[in-house]
């Protein structure tokens, strides 16, 4: 095996030497001069070539990216660290640039140690992805019709599931692939996401290490593992089936609770993926006739059942609910199944405010949110008494909602 380490800094280089076996035959360049030279020798018959942004610090990115596609072999798994001082627009442009190019991303701000760990996972891979639906849990989550919800169930059943099971690992990931909104409807800003991973899941490759790096983390909820969608929204008709299956895999041997935020248009892999995957798939339904009887029923019956699944493999949460019993019903025999939780509608507008101001409704504390974060509790303690998992509730938490059996029709 031979690999070439590009890094500016002596330090790292010295880590990263020490999680390579003495028979890889490894080169240090410690700048651009020292690469250049290094990769006109050799750079064909690279197995891994691992380059720090900081190497290249008189070159735009463009260039630099494409001088080391062209001088590195067509197997040559190309894998570049992040400054963290980098301009965020240059940082945009590797990113973006990375995806054509099937680069793999290691994020900026990890210590030494982690970098040579995350360099030592990508040369000797550990994780086996034999069986695709063994480990951790996967709850879709997913929309009648678009708006009708499914981000903000997704969201604050992660939020509510992470607090109360604290000894488990839980991951949100914004599987939108064309209109990925988690990280706008939590305010989340760093470059972490699907993007730097993305080549990994697509070659097979994915580390569980690189998984945990690319997520994000809310104050105050450490079990709770983010991870935001490609940006890339246009990439989206080229992610493939078999790069979902691959993801889901690792992270089923990475989190115990995975719950996907997938879009309702079934034009895509992660949503086609994350459906038939999933160990409960959750269609959020508003009360209005676009939702739950035109959009439904037209993509169920164009695609869903196609893929073997009955209208009761799928659970609905009726969302935006002003209480009407009778609509419940109603919306049930048009769906042909049933709803599992009724989440009250949060007056004047607090669902615009929330994600304008990045502070999703769950985490919102005041007394107009009382009946919504009870309802989420309930649908949390259906989803976990599914899925086996007892919850650890909180000192607020209300019994009934707990226990998930709320009345589900009637007065709430
Ligand atoms: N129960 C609710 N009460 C108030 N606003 C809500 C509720 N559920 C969703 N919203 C708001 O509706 C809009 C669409 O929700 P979103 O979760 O983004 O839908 P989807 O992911 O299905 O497209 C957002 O502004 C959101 O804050
Ligand atoms: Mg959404």
């Amino acid at each position: 095996m031979k690999i070439t380490f590009a890094f500016s800094k002596p330090n790292l280089a010295e880590a990263a030497g020490k999680v390579i076996n003495k028979e890889v035959e490894t080169t240090f360049a410690f700048n651009e001069e020292e690469l250049t030279r290094a990769l006109n020798k050799s750079g064909r018959e690279l197995d891994f070539i691992f380059a720090h942004e900081e190497i290249f610090n008189t070159r735009y990115p463009w260039e630099w990216i494409s001088y080391i596609k062209t001088s590195v072999g067509i197997k040559t798994k190309i894998v570049i660290l992040l400054s963290e001082s980098t301009d965020s627009w240059y940082r945009e442009i590797i990113k973006r640039l990375s995806v054509d190019l099937e680069i793999s991303l290691i994020p900026s701000g990890l210590t030494i140690d982690e970098i040579a760990e995350e360099i030592g996972n990508r040369v000797y891979p550990k994780t086996k992805t034999s069986d695709e639906n063994e480990g951790g849990r996967l709850a879709a989550v997913m929309s009648a019709s678009p708006k009708d919800g499914a981000t903000t169930i997704a969201i604050s059943t992660a939020i509510c599931a992470a607090m109360r099971m604290p000894d488990k690992t839980v991951l949100l990931v914004d599987f939108n692939l064309k209109s990925p909104e988690v990280r706008d409807q939590l305010n989340i800003q760093s470059d972490r996401g699907y993007q730097l991973i993305q080549s990994d899941c697509d070659s097979g490759t994915l580390e569980q290490s690189a998984l945990l790096k690319a997520c994000e983390k809310l104050k105050d909820v450490p079990n709770l593992h983010i991870l935001t969608g490609n940006q890339r929204r246009e990439w989206a008709e080229k992610i493939t089936i078999d790069e979902i299956g691959h993801f889901l895999a690792v992270a089923r041997k990475t989190f115990d609770l995975i719950i996907a935020d997938v879009h309702t248009f079934p034009d895509q892999a992660a949503t086609l993926k994350c459906m038939k995957n999933a160990d409960e798939r959750i269609v959020v339904v508003q009360p209005i006739v676009t939702s739950y009887q035109s959009s439904w029923n037209d993509w169920f019956n164009s695609v869903w059942q196609h893929y073997g699944m009955k209208e009761t493999d799928f659970h609905l949460v009726l969302n935006r609910d002003n209480k009407g019993a009778l609509e419940g019903f109603s919306i049930e025999k048009a769906m042909g199944t049933k709803i599992v939780a009724r989440v009250r509608n949060v007056d004047k507008g607090a669902g615009i405010k929330a994600i304008n101001y990045g502070q999703p409704l769950y985490l919102n504390e005041g007394v107009e949110t009382n009946e919504f974060r009870d309802n989420i509790l309930q649908l949390t303690s259906w989803i976990a008494e599914r899925i086996g998992v007892e919850l650890v509730p909180l000192q607020k938490d209300s019994k009934a909602a707990l226990k998930g059996k709320r009345k589900l029709f009637g007065i709430i």
